[in-house]
């Protein structure tokens, strides 16, 4: 037997949220998929976020239909019980269950989806649905969106239409109640405790993968339920990949090691990078730039607060880091012109912010009518400048060949300016170097 671990008012809140938007429509979620990973193991299942974000169930063949002032308001379709199955493949809630406990008016079986969802239909003018993500079930809601069209073609009001409903759901994820918060909170303070301990693990002769096992280990032990994202465990010129996700080399003496990584808590994740040296010590061509590198870093953090757009941190992560790679002989020639030219992209070539949420790169437009969006309280958001020397392109100093340097950090915009979920996490030199001489 299990139960909800989060209250079901967290979900009913949400949904209220969105009621007087969806007034005469019906927004239909599908659970995510399961796919087989090889022969008969499937990959590690986790629900699509926005499903979870309005419903709190976790299992997959399940449908979801809000309806808000109609009568049933609710309806989930799910997986029914079967004694069987559940002693190979785990507890289900079943219909009843799933009425029970998540607060539901009226819970179905899953098989029953193509009698019961044309009623559901019938007494709306629009379908909230993200298409392609099950093109199964898209192809079943074409047919019933066709067969309603002849009731609703003698009143001349034509076909439903169907729109996606990720942006308006979007608007909601992006501004992070208290509880919400509270977990974000939760999930970034496990991740910056398991950089540490990676920190303390690492030592010439390790292997990524290894240190990837410590990450998690240290995450899980947190309650965390996984990674918010496959983790970057990238030593020495590894780093210079931005997604690198082989994590399968060995550590060496001298080299330094990027790790990009963030557990997940309460579906919230952490998205954190630190870099730091394989054998405790940077050596001073890596001191000298990490250090200018992380100067930008927290310069842009300062920066974050009410009312700055994200574009303008990146005009300043790109005005910034040209001046780092000019000083550094990494480049060579007017500042304005490289930045015109879009040299820099040479070094830097990804955007220094993203929201973060449920999903590491998170909902929410970055524009709002045509205009870079402003940043609000509960907002949260990465900042991440970084500087990628490729080992093999001529002219640049030898000393920096082969160098990945991202600094990154999750942010919570607060009333008065901002707070650093991630600052358990050092980033200083001598507070590496501390940590990584106790080990
Ligand atoms: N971990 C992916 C990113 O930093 O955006
Ligand atoms: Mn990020
Ligand atoms: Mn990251």
């Amino acid at each position: 037997m299990r139960v909800p671990q989060i209250s079901m008012s967290v979900f009913e809140e949400r949904r209220k949220k969105l009621s007087n938007q969806l007034r005469d429509s019906a927004l239909i979620l599908v659970a995510n998929p399961e796919h087989i990973r090889n022969g008969d193991v499937a990959y590690a299942y986790r629900q699509d976020t926005n499903f979870f974000y309005l419903t709190g169930f976790e299992e997959p063949n399940a449908i979801f239909v809000y309806r808000p002032g109609k009568n049933p308001e609710t309806a989930l379709f799910v997986m029914p019980k079967n004694p069987d199955q559940e002693t190979w493949t785990g507890f289900r809630y079943g219909i009843d269950g799933a009425k029970k406990h998540f607060h539901v008016d009226a819970a179905f079986s899953i098989e029953s989806i193509r009698a019961e969802l044309p009623r559901l239909l019938a007494d709306v003018e629009q379908i909230h649905h993200t298409l392609f993500v099950d093109q199964g079930f898209d192809q079943m809601l074409l047919e019933i969106v066709k067969n309603l069209a002849s009731s609703r073609s003698r009143s001349n009001r034509g076909h439903l239409t169907i729109s996606d409903p990720r942006s308006m759901i979007g608007e909601l994820r992006i501004r992070k109640s208290p509880a919400e918060i509270d977990w974000h909170r939760r999930a970034c303070e496990a991740s910056a405790e398991a950089h540490v301990e990676v920190m303390r693990a690492v030592r010439p002769g390790i292997s990524e993968r290894a240190l990837h096992g410590v990450f998690l280990r240290a995450i899980m032990e947190r309650g965390c339920a996984r990674e918010g994202y496959g983790a970057i465990v990238a030593s020495g010129e590894n780093a210079t990949t931005l997604h690198y996700t082989f994590n399968d080399q060995i550590c060496r003496d001298g080299d330094l090691l990027l790790l990009d990584a963030g557990g997940e808590f309460n579906y919230f994740s952490g998205d954190i990078t630190r870099v730091f040296p394989v054998n405790g010590r940077f050596n001073e061509a890596q001191k000298r730039i990490y250090q200018k590198v992380l100067t930008v870093q927290k310069d842009l953090v300062a920066m974050v607060k009410p009312g700055i757009a994200r574009e303008s941190l990146q005009k300043e992560t790109i005005s910034r880091l040209t001046d780092v790679m000019i000083d550094e002989k990494l480049l060579r020639g007017r500042k304005e012109d490289l930045i015109e030219k879009k040299e820099y992209l040479k070094f830097y070539m990804h955007g220094v912010s993203h929201w973060l949420g449920m999903d590491v790169h998170d909902a929410g437009t970055t524009s709002v009518n045509g205009e870079p969006r402003l940043v609000e309280p509960g907002f949260v958001l990465t900042v991440e400048p970084g500087l990628y020397v490729p080992a093999d392109i001529p002219g640049i100093p030898d000393e920096l060949r082969g160098i990945g340097i991202r600094i990154e950090d999750d942010i919570l915009v607060t009333d008065s300016g901002n707070e650093n979920l991630t600052i358990r996490s050092p980033k200083e030199i001598a507070d590496i170097e501390a940590v990584m001489a106790k080990r």
